[in-house]
């Protein structure tokens, strides 16, 4: 991978991740100390399985988890995300491989 991070998005498929996610993360090479973000959608069901199933797989990996975030359609069509989201992005953006972070610092 030549990214510094990667945020995964999928839908919740029969309670887990989508098989083609599951091989798009068998595939990913050079992640190791990478980091990485999960985010989920559901029909409504609110079992955790799906981002564990990633986030376990990420971490054998060594890659380093930064947040995750799951909406359910309920939500998306009322709107109900407005919190949520800014929590999770903000997590990237604070991250020690941001670069443009760093360079702010030394100056
Ligand atoms: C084959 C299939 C299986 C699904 N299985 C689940 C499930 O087990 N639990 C759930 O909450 N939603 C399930 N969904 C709903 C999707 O997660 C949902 O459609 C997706 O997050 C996108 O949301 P949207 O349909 O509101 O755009 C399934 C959808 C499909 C097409």
């Amino acid at each position: 991978m030549k990214y510094d991070k990667l945020i995964l998005c999928c839908p919740v498929w029969a309670g887990k991740t989508p098989a083609a996610i599951n091989q798009y993360m068998f595939e990913l090479k050079n992640i190791k100390d990478k980091e990485f973000g999960v985010f989920i959608t559901s029909g409504g069901n609110k079992s955790q399985k799906a981002t564990i199933q990633m986030r376990e797989y990420l971490d054998l990996q060594g890659m380093k988890f930064l947040g995750q975030m799951r909406l359910i359609t309920n939500d998306v069509e009322n709107e109900k995300y407005g919190e949520i989201f800014p929590l999770f992005t903000g997590k990237f953006k604070a991250s020690k491989s941001d670069n443009s972070q760093n360079i702010t610092e030394k100056t």
